[in-house]
């Protein structure tokens, strides 16, 4: 039988942090021998908001060697920059043609962002429909993502069912695979907000080339309460609870072997150990990351990459056009 399908995207913008690891790249890494796995950059996604195109290659460039040096592996992953994949953008006009405005406009992320600036483009409110096409244009199974993107997959199967049924069958109904209570990450200094790239605070968020005493200081500096025990409580010690959280997936421990280990240890002495743990982790993945960014890795993965997804997506596109009708 088939392997199933599994895909996600992330956006270039800026370095990534812990919560974006261990939520998006974390668990692709953990299904690649099960899955048929794709991963890509979604650049495309990126300029719905401005881009300096001066930098914008080479944050896609740092993105990628993270990915690798992660241990996304390029013999088990198709990996791609979205926006070498012209396919992507022309399913994504098939199907803003078969999607409501109102659809579109209900979507909490983009209320978020196009009241925060209402200067806003077009391609803000169609961002759901290139993120529908990513998917479709592969058959893919599950879509692993944060709560925030749920909706978008949501609506990526209302799109593919709604094709089906107008156009015979042409997509797969993807499914979204949202991690776990656990694997939500949350903001150092304020741990009821969820870790946050454009979190106000840069001292909340522990960046994946952040150097070691940056990351120290961070992990010291986290905001507790005043309880003294290292005891799992979302709701009276965030603070702990997130700490035990990161420390959890950087160790393979569970909640109650890390209680014990720290039963009558005060918070500097756990805060200490969870430093250890992530610095020791991250030093690793920054020590590949320097090896991958200085060599031709990156080049050889992407050719292979690009040549499977837009083979694959070109048949899709070309499925589509011939149900909707067009051609000699
Ligand atoms: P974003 O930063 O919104 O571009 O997120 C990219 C992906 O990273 C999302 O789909 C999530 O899967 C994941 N992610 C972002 N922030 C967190 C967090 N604080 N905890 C866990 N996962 C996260
Ligand atoms: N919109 C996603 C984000 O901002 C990134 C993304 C683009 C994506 N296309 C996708 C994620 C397809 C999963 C599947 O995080």
């Amino acid at each position: 039988m088939n392997k199933k399908k599994i895909l996600t995207g992330l956006q270039p913008t800026g370095t990534i942090h812990i919560g974006n690891y261990i939520g998006a790249i974390k668990q692709m890494v953990k299904y690649q021998d099960e899955f048929d796995s794709y991963i890509f950059v979604a650049d495309l996604h990126a300029i719905t908001v401005p881009q300096d195109p001066k930098t914008l290659s080479s944050k896609v460039k740092s993105l990628l060697a993270l990915y690798l040096a992660c241990g996304i592996d390029p013999n088990k992953n198709t990996i791609f920059i979205q926006s070498e994949n012209e396919y992507h953008a022309n399913i994504s006009w098939l199907l803003e043609c078969n999607t409501y405005y109102g659809e579109l406009s209900r979507m909490t992320q983009f209320k978020d962002k196009s009241l925060k600036n209402i200067n806003f483009t077009s391609g803000l409110l169609t961002y759901p429909v290139l993120m529908a096409s990513d998917i479709l244009a592969y058959d893919i199974n599950y879509v692993p993502v944060g709560g925030d993107q749920k909706q978008h997959v949501e609506l990526a199967r209302d799109i593919a069912e709604r094709f089906n049924k107008k156009y015979g069958l042409t997509f797969t109904i993807p499914e979204p695979l949202i991690p776990e209570e656990g694997a939500k990450i949350m903001d150092l200094i304020d741990p009821t907000k969820k870790m946050s790239k454009s979190s106000e605070n840069q001292k909340g968020v522990i960046n994946l080339l952040d150097d070691k005493e940056t990351i120290r200081k961070k992990i010291m500096g986290a905001t507790t309460d005043s309880d003294m025990t290292i005891k799992y409580d979302k709701e009276n010690k965030p603070g702990i609870s997130n700490l035990i959280n990161i420390y959890k997936v950087f160790t393979n421990k569970t909640t109650e072997e890390i209680e014990q280990e720290f039963k009558g240890s005060n918070y500097g002495e756990f805060k200490k150990e969870v430093a250890e743990v992530v610095i020791n982790e991250i030093t690793k993945i920054q020590e590949k990351y320097n090896q991958i960014l200085n060599s031709d890795e990156i080049d050889k993965v992407l050719n292979k990459g690009i040549e499977k997804s837009r083979q694959e997506a070109k048949e899709k596109y070309e499925l589509m056009k011939k149900r909707m009708g067009f051609g000699r």
